[in-house]
């Protein structure tokens, strides 16, 4: 096949075994339900209520049947086929391991079976919760065992969720089910379809309650996966990766979310999630499930731990032991505690993590958690000791080991003797109006406001010598070096370059752009991250994995490895060369929209996670395209809004998960985002993409824009974002060429990135 001829001519050209198709195929399916009951968090279990032993359930709640496996926006994955809960657990009736009490299933049914044939291709279909009536909850409760209620959420791009009934809340409806049917049930379940946190309390609360599982949006299988940990097929092994609390506003940033649609302030800093917790005065009672915390059918015991360092590298190794009936994985969590110091820090940090195999009843594993000291490293902003300087403040760090945020012990005491500076930069993405922030003992401490003017630099010319006969994109690496191929465009062409294409044939979110005279190919993008997203229309389609808070709550970096690679096979398939994923914005606040796409409110595990995933698919040669980069932490207004950070929280937090997967994985693109950050749009924002992202952290690869943002497209290219998508109009930039505000050089820059990245796609 020629070079680039998946770009130029999406063959239908299937790569599963012996010519069968891959997408949506019944191996994917398979390890879509496989995956999705990884991820699943079993919070809470009285008395072994789970996994069912032969009962007689009744189904309540909207959710078992409307169930999603999925959020909306971009990140909504299109399936040919709805399964839901309720399927679910027939099957599990059909294999002999209970029976369903029909009479509810039949109330639910009859409103959403007609509105999901009335509404068939309607994806924003989602149903109220309904009101079952005493009479029915009380025979139910006297014909079977246990009841089942089933909650559900969703929510997506484009709005943030709202601290009220019905959304973060359980809704008034909800509350009388929930009360009703367990004070009826000797025993009452209930199976969390959510994208993210929300308010748990009066269900942990509930002694009526016996258990609950948090199944997240566990893609297109997830209902079959669901029934399988219910019934004990599969023993839950997800762990957290958010703190959930008594209320929404126990969290830090919640007076400041969405007070002001224009900006944000973070003040929290560096408190965020169980940074918060665990370090501030009085905090941590505030938490209900804390960060990491997940149960397990069977129970583990850890022994053995040991600890050695070699300079900078601790590594803990210990031996977990399977001490109860059944199979099942356990998840060690290395924390790590530093030195209060001058600076102040997070009580405890997430350094390292690993799980275990599916360990048999009595079967030992030993786990070894590694990292560096120098990763958590504190930013001091303020020159308080060393100005825009990472450093080791000296001191005594605790090393603790644990099976959740809260429940550690120590291990190992890692002791500095003298400060260091493990790294020093100058200032970039200064705030200039972020008036304070908050500090490890409650107090807030008054930030600078300064008149900080970012610099764009100037570009050298690449400086190619173009040959003397037109030479054709694909034959680059053979007789044309890039350098001299780029030297054979003109100005306008190597503009036309940087501003994407329209999508054809699958594609639907626009093409990387391409040159036809030297042909260089369209190179098509698709959306995730739960999957290729195509639309429905098309006929052709995808399967849909767990959403990335689920994946992220497996704590299984193989698991997701696979799950991307197992997802890129798709994107090959339909010729795609970009998968616009993963996501890993912090999990700043619960109410943000787009948080089921994103993996945790921790950096570490964000960070881990979407290096997994740019592994995954690279190895297919289909690039990541990690988003969004940075601080797109609220939906509302996302085209306008500033996001007022510090320095240190934007580098300790922000954009710690970016330097991991940067410095880890090597992704071939990243995307930036609309909002701006304290008061440079990202896509125009110089520090952040040539001064951090390239400059510090090394990052090669080529840098795309949001879709449709309202950044300035002449400062655009002159910060080094490569590619403005999904195009935008190009007369500013003739003109800003022709002054000389832009100049070929700039283009050429922008141009090489864009090219060397096509380069890896073949
Ligand atoms: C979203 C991106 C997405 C892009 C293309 C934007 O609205 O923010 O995450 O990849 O659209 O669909």
């Amino acid at each position: 096949m020629e070079k680039f001829a998946r770009f130029k001519f999406m063959p239908p050209i299937p790569l599963g075994k012996e010519g069968t198709r891959i997408c949506d195929s019944k191996e994917q399916r398979l390890f879509s339900r496989e995956a999705a009951a990884e991820c699943a968090v079993l919070l809470k279990n009285e008395n072994g209520a789970l996994p069912l032993k032969n009962e007689k359930i009744a189904l309540f709640g909207m959710g078992a049947y409307d169930f999603l496996i999925c959020g909306r926006g971009s990140g909504e994955i299109y399936t040919c086929y709805h399964q839901n809960f309720y399927d679910g657990v027939k099957d599990k009736e059909q294999n002999g391991k209970l029976s369903v009490y029909e009479p509810i299933s039949d109330i639910y049914n009859a409103v959403y079976m007609p509105a999901r044939e009335k509404n068939q291709k309607d994806p924003n279909l989602y149903l109220q919760e309904l009101e079952i009536a005493d009479q029915d909850i009380n025979t139910a409760a006297a014909n079977s065992d246990t009841a089942v209620i089933v909650i559900s959420r969703v929510s997506g791009e484009g709005g943030d969720r709202k601290a009220e009934k019905g959304d973060y809340y359980l809704s008034d409806t909800e509350v009388s089910l929930v009360e009703r049917v367990s004070a009826a049930f000797k025993k009452t379940v209930v199976i969390l379809n959510v994208g993210a946190v929300l308010d748990l309390s009066l269900l942990a609360n509930n002694p009526n309650i016996s258990a609950i599982l948090c199944g997240w949006m566990p893609g297109s299988e997830g209902g079959k996966a669901l029934a399988d940990l219910l019934v004990g097929d599969k023993n839950p092994s997800g762990r957290l990766t958010d703190t959930f609390t008594v209320s929404y506003d126990a969290y830090p940033g919640a007076a400041q979310f969405n007070a002001d649609d224009l900006s944000l302030a973070y003040t929290e800093d560096i408190f965020v999630g169980y940074r918060y917790f665990e370090t501030l005065p009085n905090k941590k009672e505030q938490v209900i499930y804390p960060f990491g915390y997940g149960l397990s059918y069977t129970s583990f015991e850890t022994g053995n731990v040991a600890a050695t360092q070699d300079g900078d590298k601790i590594t803990v190794t210990a031996t977990v032991k399977n001490t109860g009936d059944c199979a099942g994985k356990q998840v060690l969590q290395l924390y790590c505690s530093a030195p209060q110091g001058v600076l102040g820090k997070p009580s405890k940090q997430l350094v390292a993590f690993a799980k275990t195999d599916l360990l048999a009843k009595g079967d030992s594993q030993e786990l070894s958690l590694c990292f560096d000291i120098k990763d958590i490293a504190s930013y001091d902003d303020l020159g308080k000791i060393e100005k825009s300087a990472y450093l080791l403040e000296k001191g005594d760090y605790e090393i603790l080991l644990g099976v959740n945020v809260r429940d550690t012990e120590s291990v190992y005491t890692y002791t500095l003797n003298d400060n260091r500076i493990v790294f020093k930069t100058v200032p970039r993405c200064v705030p200039s109006k972020l008036e304070k922030r908050l500090l490890a003992d409650g107090s807030f401490e008054a930030l600078p406001q300064s008149d900080y003017v970012m610099d764009y630099g100037k570009r050298e010319s690449l400086g190619g010598t173009a040959p003397a006969e037109q030479i054709n994109f694909d034959k680059v690496g053979e007789t044309i070096s890039l350098k001299d191929f780029i030297a054979q465009l003109t100005d306008e062409e190597l503009l036309d370059l940087t501003i994407g294409k329209e999508g054809f044939g699958l594609c639907n979110t626009a093409c990387f752009a391409g040159n036809k005279r030297l042909d260089i190919p369209n190179v098509p993008t698709a959306d995730g991250p739960a999957g290729i997203r195509l639309w429905p229309q098309t006929g052709c389609y995808t399967t849909c994995w767990p959403s990335a808070t689920a994946l992220a709550s497996s704590w299984d970096i193989d698991l997701v490895y696979n799950v991307s690679r197992a997802a890129a096979m798709e994107a090959k398939e339909c010729n795609f060369g970009i998968w616009l994923t993963p996501a890993l914005n912090i999990h700043k606040d619960p109410l943000c929209g787009r948080n089921f796409e994103y993996f945790s409110e921790d950096p570490l595990i964000s960070g881990k996670m979407a290096a997994a995933i740019v592994g995954g698919m690279q190895s297919l040669k289909i690039s990541a395209c990690i988003k969004h980069f940075a601080c797109n932490n609220k939906e509302k207004e996302r085209l306008k809004s500033d996001s007022r950070v510090s320095e240190r929280a934007l580098r300790e937090i922000y954009l710690k998960g970016f330097e991991i997967c940067v410095k880890e994985s090597d992704p071939w693109s990243v995307m930036t985002t609309y909002n701006k950050l304290n008061g440079t749009y990202t896509p125009e924002n110089y520090d952040l993409i040539t001064g951090i992202l390239r400059g510090e952290w090394g990052f090669k690869g080529m840098v795309s824009t949001d879709w449709d943002t309202l950044s300035n497209k002449v400062n655009v290219i002159k910060a080094g974002n490569d590619m403005i998508m999904p195009s935008c109009d190009k007369r500013p930039l003739c003109e800003a060429l022709e002054k000389g505000e832009l100049t070929r050089a700039d283009l050429e820059a922008c141009v090489e990135r864009i090219l060397s990245t096509y380069l890896k796609l073949v």
